[in-house]
């Protein structure tokens, strides 16, 4: 797909829609891209690479913007094997290139990679600029915005901010927007790729506040150019652990069908009570990515499952680790259980939510036995009121 940033600035990466599984977990049914660009001036420098997947379209792309001419530089913004996938290639046809990257890239270099890098390198710390002409590039830190060798740098001429993973989308640049445009796939990206460093966001966020910026070159997704406002305000809510929206997110863990049952008839009573919005998720089966998206998006979640083996269902399990690792906070929690026996479902995912900052766990929590009867209507009341 022809991306076009300016008459300097090409943009050179590749979209990958062959990947099972990014980073052996994300389901990207509209693919990914591998973003890399070239600033053409006096001096020319590629602004990272690509995964390896990419590499020969990439190879292609790069030997048509450089039109015979050899790249100076190669700017390496982050370390893993998605951006530097092709690294080693570039200095196979450009032995002279200077890598620049900063003392972390450096130290972490050798690990990835077998060649000589002590040679052709140029190390930059936070502040420092390198000129290329009439394109200044002004290079920041940005430690934990994924990895801790990551840096970002404005290019003060055309104003742009080549932003690393921030701001990064799942699909292919060439695949269709999706319907609630590009904060559904950008808010997956960032709640299960960058979320647990929010602290670390609000950081390059206040950095990126002293710059005139005109466009965003992300390492994934679209170049973001208009109404930069939008996407630096979510950025804002995201990584201070706000929730985007009113609204309950309901995630349950089913074996027979039974608590999601539970949880859909819980669902029409939040409705019938007039619940913002109510969202419902299967654990067992929806793609665990997006409920923890919501879990971020709502300012509200009820977590419904099924006591299994003296703990939890094993899918709710496994998505409150998720939530827990990605420093889910600042919410409003319910919590309904079932059991055939003697049920510890409600237990195991209390025991969980409290190592959580900031929780609010509201009471009652619901206990059915097996299948919910008129019975238990009182008490899944009670819930839907003490969420609302
Ligand atoms: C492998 C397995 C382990 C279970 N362990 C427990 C348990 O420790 N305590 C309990 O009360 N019920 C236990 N159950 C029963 C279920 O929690 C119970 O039948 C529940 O109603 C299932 O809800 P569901 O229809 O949503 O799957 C277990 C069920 C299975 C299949
Ligand atoms: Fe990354
Ligand atoms: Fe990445």
């Amino acid at each position: 797909m022809d991306v076009v940033i300016s008459d300097a600035v090409k943009y050179i990466g590749v979209d990958d829609k062959t990947i099972d599984l990014f980073e052996s977990q994300y389901v990207v049914p509209e693919g990914i891209s591998y973003n890399s660009y070239v600033i053409l001036d006096e001096k020319i420098a590629v602004m990272d690479t690509v995964d390896k997947r990419g590499m020969n379209e990439w190879e292609d792309k790069l030997l048509k913007a450089l039109d015979g001419k050899k790249p100076d530089y190669l700017v390496i913004s982050h370390l893993e094997p998605d951006h530097a996938g092709s690294i080693e290639r570039l200095v196979e046809l450009f032995p002279e290139i200077t890598l620049v990257g900063n003392d972390k890239t450096f130290r972490m270099m050798p690990q990835f990679f077998s060649f000589p890098i002590e040679s052709n390198t140029l190390k930059v710390a936070e502040g420092d600029t390198l000129s290329l002409g009439t394109h200044t590039l002004h290079f920041a830190m940005a430690p934990m915005v994924h990895w801790p060798e990551v840096m970002v740098t404005y290019e003060s001429s055309e104003k742009i901010l080549f932003s690393a993973d921030g701001f990064g989308k799942f699909g292919a640049l060439d695949a269709e927007e999706e319907e609630d445009g590009w904060a559904c796939e950008a808010r997956r990206y960032y709640f299960n790729i960058v979320g647990k460093y929010g602290a670390q966001v609000q950081a390059l966020l206040k950095k990126a506040a002293a710059w005139d910026i005109a466009c965003i070159c992300p390492l994934h997704g679209p170049i973001l150019k208009e109404d930069l406002d939008y996407y630096l305000n979510l950025y804002q809510t995201w990584s201070s652990y706000q929730p985007e929206d009113e609204g309950i997110l309901i995630a349950y863990a089913s074996i027979h069908g039974n608590t999601g049952e539970a949880a859909n008839q819980l669902a029409e009573i939040l409705r019938k009570k007039g619940a913002p919005k109510v969202v419902v998720s299967d654990l067992a089966r929806d793609d665990m990515a997006e409920v923890i998206e919501d879990a971020f998006r709502y300012d509200r979640m009820i977590v419904a499952a099924a006591s299994y083996d003296g703990g939890v269902f094993p899918c709710m399990q496994d998505f409150l680790h998720h939530l827990q690792s990605k420093a889910y906070q600042n919410r409003k929690v319910g919590i309904l259980e079932n059991g055939s026996w003697g049920p510890t479902a409600a237990r195991t995912m209390k025991g969980i939510l409290e190592t959580m900052k900031n929780l609010t766990i509201v009471e009652p929590v619901v206990t059915i036995r097996s299948t919910m009867k008129e019975s238990d209507l009182p008490a899944m009341e009670q819930l839907a009121d003490a969420m609302l």
